[in-house]
């Protein structure tokens, strides 16, 4: 649906729909089509005149520039797919924002997305004035919620030589109970980045990571290149905390567990350092322990929960406590904060709560990890 409002919005804008080009990317110096604006790459250096003024596509990616945050945070994938809108040498800026910021905000009814105003910020590239003003112009935003960054965040290219240019991005503000307050800058999992609008009119030269390389000169034209994450917008209108649980993904986890009877599944919700285990195999709150808090998805045996961890400081050690499911063997391990392993036990714990002393062991000040683990699954407390 997010796919059919997309395509029908831009083709009433005059965009030609293009069907999304090949996974594996036709452009010989790329192994996978990293963004919605590859196939049009020629375009926009003039090699090949485009046969059309504007376009849009929702593009199957595989984004290895991101490939390392994946698995760490709640919105990126190996797999997206990018909508996206695109002006070789036609529109640019202003057309762009305001475009943007009416199929976001227009109502559901209208054929927009109906996201409410209040929740979206922006930011643009540090020197890029121009866009602030127009933001101003053609959207109701006001300026404390617009913010500017520098090359490694608002400036887009591929990753390698061809077209470049500043960026501004806009982002959706999940509450906070996502993270702490003070917009896309102080914290990207609270503040959730949407939709990326490219303003492509330079070529970049060789160079490694997202900011150093030269910039060669000026593109032939001015275009626009823009990416809306189709998952992500998802999670959004879907209520759902991660890209992982959208219909369309979430029907693959739910098989996933029919097939091998383990709940497998928890989502971790972080706020202020402390975290909330929530089984969602169940589809119920059902499950809640104190856990580490990285942002993302954590695997978690549901058999384990409320492990807590007192540290003692008459013994030097601590108590820790948990609740299992189930009677069985656990692993307990302790780790100090450089990974080095501190106490490793085998334990046999009974259903219901457990209580486990782990004293004089000579613990200095400092950050620690617990983790239980069954054999398939754990649960970690850092305890300090
Ligand atoms: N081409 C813009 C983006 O992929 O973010």
């Amino acid at each position: 649906e997010i796919k059919r409002r997309w395509l029908a919005f831009f083709e009433s804008k005059d965009h030609v729909v293009v069907p999304s080009a090949s996974l594996i990317s036709e452009d010989p110096s790329l192994l996978f089509t990293v963004a919605g604006m590859v196939p049009f790459i020629p375009y926009m250096t003039g090699l090949v005149p485009a046969p059309y003024g504007r376009a849009t596509s929702v593009q199957k990616c595989v984004r290895t520039l991101d490939i390392e945050e994946v698995g760490k945070t709640t919105r990126h994938g190996t797999f997206f797919q990018m909508n996206g809108n695109f002006s070789f040498g036609d529109y640019f800026k202003k057309e762009a924002i305001a475009y943007a910021w009416e199929f976001l905000t227009k109502s559901q009814d209208e054929g927009g997305l109906g996201l409410p105003k209040e929740r979206l910020w922006v930011t643009v590239f540090k020197d890029d004035d121009e866009s602030i003003s127009i933001w101003r112009e053609v959207s109701d935003i006001p300026l404390q919620r617009i913010q500017k960054r520098g090359m490694k965040d608002n400036y887009w290219s591929t990753g390698q030589p061809g077209p470049a240019g500043p960026c501004s991005e806009i982002y959706y503000d999940r509450g906070p109970e996502y993270g702490r307050d003070g917009g896309p800058i102080a914290d990207e999992e609270r503040y959730l980045e949407v939709w990326n609008l490219v303003f492509m009119q330079f070529e970049r030269g060789a160079g490694s990571g997202k900011s150093d390389f030269p910039i060669l000169g000026e593109l032939p034209a001015k275009n626009i290149d823009t990416g809306l994450g189709l998952e992500r917008m998802a999670a959004i209108l879907q209520g759902v905390d991660n890209i992982y649980e959208i219909d369309t993904t979430k029907i693959i986890l739910d098989r996933a567990v029919d097939l091998t009877g383990i709940k497998l599944y928890v989502r971790v919700k972080s706020s202020g350092g402390s975290c909330t285990a929530v089984d969602t195999s169940s589809g119920a709150n059902n499950l809640t322990a104190s856990i580490s808090c990285p942002t993302g998805i954590n695997e978690v045996d549901a058999n384990i929960s409320g492990l807590n961890v007192q540290p003692n400081p008459m013994t030097n050690g601590a108590v820790i406590n948990f609740n299992t499911a189930k009677a069985a063997m656990y692993t307990l391990r302790v780790t100090d904060i450089t990974g080095k392993e501190v106490l490793f036990k085998e334990i046999e714990a009974r259903t219901g709560e457990n209580k486990i002393a782990m004293e004089r062991n000579n613990l200095t000040a400092g950050i620690y990890f617990v983790q239980l683990n069954d054999g398939k699954f754990s649960v970690t407390k850092k305890f300090t």
